[in-house]
């Protein structure tokens, strides 16, 4: 059943987290049963522990996040590193149980779409094989519409289906004239909806930001409706 999410990104540090716990808090608010799920971090945890703390879920990190890699670095180079492969079959055993628990299950890739994962797959195979609708993360000020074009081709080349972009703004840069453009010709170009445009917001750039803080900021700019309807789950 396609009753979840797949959140990737135009590059790491895109604001994918941020955007992914908007939704989730956003769906807990509404009292939907939503799930979450960071199926391969590295380097740390906190994403996945910021997932759970958004949707309010009790389940184990090692279930919400299945394979862990200590370096931060590629999964498939953290992988050769560690001298361990990622325990892909780990992922999908998770994802299934998960799925099943949940009406709607928010998951977040790593990195970029086209970031290996393991010698011969990408997060776009990741993506594939769970088969949620994507949604893009990029960053909403110059230089995002090549950024946006290169994962939305890359995304179409696997088959992907992309329900839609939002446009976060991970620094405080000035909101320029390309800001204010970039949705329409993004728009444009690719036929697909931007469903958000976060702007910067200090007080959920700090480590530690109450999760309230950031759920109801970042929800307040995504529109859920269009990511969620009842009928989705
Ligand atoms: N709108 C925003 N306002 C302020 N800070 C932000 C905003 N969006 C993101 N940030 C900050 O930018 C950093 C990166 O964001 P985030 O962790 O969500 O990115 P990511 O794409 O999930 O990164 P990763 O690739 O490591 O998973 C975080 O410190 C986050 O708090
Ligand atoms: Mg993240």
């Amino acid at each position: 059943m396609r009753n979840g999410i797949f959140i990737t990104g135009t590059d790491t540090d895109v604001g994918k987290t941020i955007i992914a716990v908007g939704i989730a808090y956003a769906l807990k608010t509404k009292n939907v049963n939503v799930g979450v799920m960071k199926p391969i971090a590295s380097g740390s945890r906190s994403d996945a522990q910021l997932l759970k703390n958004a949707a309010r879920v009790d389940e184990p990190i090692d279930l919400i996040n299945p394979v862990y890699f200590g370096l931060p670095l590629a999964p498939s180079v953290a992988s050769n590193i560690e001298s361990r492969e990622p325990d892909l079959q780990k992922i999908h055993t998770a994802f299934e149980y998960l799925s099943q628990q949940h009406d709607f299950l928010v998951v977040e890739g790593i990195g970029g779409i086209a970031v290996p994962i393991q010698k011969d797959k990408l997060v776009a195979d990741l993506a594939k094989r769970i088969d949620y609708p994507i949604l893009i993360v990029g960053r909403s000020y110059l230089g995002t519409i090549n950024h946006i074009m290169l994962t939305v081709t890359f995304a179409k080349s696997f088959g992907l289906e992309i329900c839609g972009i939002v446009l976060n703004t991970d620094q405080n840069v000035q909101r320029d004239i390309s800001v204010l453009t970039n949705p329409a010709e993004i728009e444009r170009l690719t036929g697909l909806p931007i469903l958000g445009e976060v702007p910067f917001n200090q007080n959920i750039s700090v480590k530690g930001a109450p999760i309230n803080v950031i759920g109801d900021f970042v929800s307040r700019y995504i529109d859920i409706a269009k990511i969620h309807s009842p009928q989705t789950s």
